[in-house]
């Protein structure tokens, strides 16, 4: 496993295997069981895989947040080791964003919802370092979590519109065994916190059962969530959304699909999960 911080370095060892398929999956370090799942679906499908471990600076809009996210160098490299990654790549920011540095990535309208609209410039950070990345590394396949399925969509766009030659695979989101989905940030949780954070899944379980049990009425559906939440006393809700799968406008009626989400505060650490639901019903193309 090669381990490097110079951009010509990655390049070099990158193009002695220019005919191989290279997997990427970007991260910003702290792994956990939902970053290796990426790797281990990268490892199967390519012939190389490469990691990046980089805490963008440019997709925090708190200096505090950017500080007091959790680092451990040492330990991710012994997990990648074992998961028998090809390549590693663990910039200094100065690196990638070197003085007189100008130039940004930004998908427009997708990313005026949900994340992006309670945090503004975050997606404009992840979309420059990600094209960044995909340029430096030139990967067949780029792996992302549903975790962030709003991330994920945004890349999408940004690869179809820029004309990348890169598959981007969405693989599932990765939870503790309470529903609470893996995040580098629930160790900044107190243990009385990190026993409230699984109300994020129940609202979400809450609102999935009542879809199923037929309820279409996206306002129902996000007062089922907003119950769940508002019943844990040191929660804050930052938004519940009941929006369409591919759009991200938020529904009125749910027609056949989806993308239930939400964003809350717990002693001032922001998590967020979402699930995609699913009617399954489709109205045979002879009917009209
Ligand atoms: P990070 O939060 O480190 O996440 C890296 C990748 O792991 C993302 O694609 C994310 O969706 C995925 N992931 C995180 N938790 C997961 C879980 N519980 N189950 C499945 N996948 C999970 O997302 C970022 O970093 C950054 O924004 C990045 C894309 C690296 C750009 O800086």
């Amino acid at each position: 496993m090669k381990v490097y911080s110079a951009i010509k370095d990655i390049v070099k060892f990158r193009f002695q295997q220019p005919l191989a398929s290279w997997g990427l999956v970007p991260t910003m370090g702290y792994l956990h069981e939902g970053h290796l799942s990426l790797i281990r679906r990268a490892r199967a499908e390519n012939n190389f895989v490469a990691v990046s471990i980089f805490v963008n600076p440019v997709q925090f809009n708190s200096p505090a947040d950017l500080a007091n996210y959790p680092r451990d160098n040492e330990r991710d490299f012994r997990l990648l080791e074992q998961e028998g990654v090809d390549l590693i790549w663990v910039p200094e920011p100065e690196m990638v964003y070197p003085s007189g540095y100008q130039t940004y990535v930004e998908v427009e309208k997708l990313t005026n919802r949900l994340e992006g609209a309670s945090r503004p410039g975050y997606f404009r950070g992840v979309t420059t370092v990600v094209a960044k990345l995909f340029n430096i590394f030139q990967p067949q396949q780029a792996y992302f979590g549903q975790k962030d399925y709003q991330q994920a969509l945004v890349i999408s766009q940004m690869v179809k519109d820029l004309n990348y030659n890169i598959d981007v695979v969405i693989c599932p989101t990765v939870r503790e065994p309470d529903g609470l989905a893996m995040s580098s940030r629930n160790v900044r949780l107190s243990p009385l916190a990190r026993q409230q954070a699984t109300c994020l899944y129940w609202a979400l379980a809450e609102a999935k059962s009542a879809f199923e049990a037929g309820q279409r009425n996206a306002g129902e559906l996000r007062s089922k969530m907003l119950s769940v939440l508002n019943s844990v006393k040191s929660v804050q809700v930052d938004y519940v959304s009941i929006a369409h799968p591919q759009t991200l406008e938020e529904l009125e009626i749910v027609a056949e699909q989806a993308l239930i989400s939400l964003a809350v505060f717990i002693e001032d650490i922001r998590l967020i999960d979402n699930i995609v639901v699913s009617s399954g019903f489709k109205t045979p193309s002879n009917i009209r």
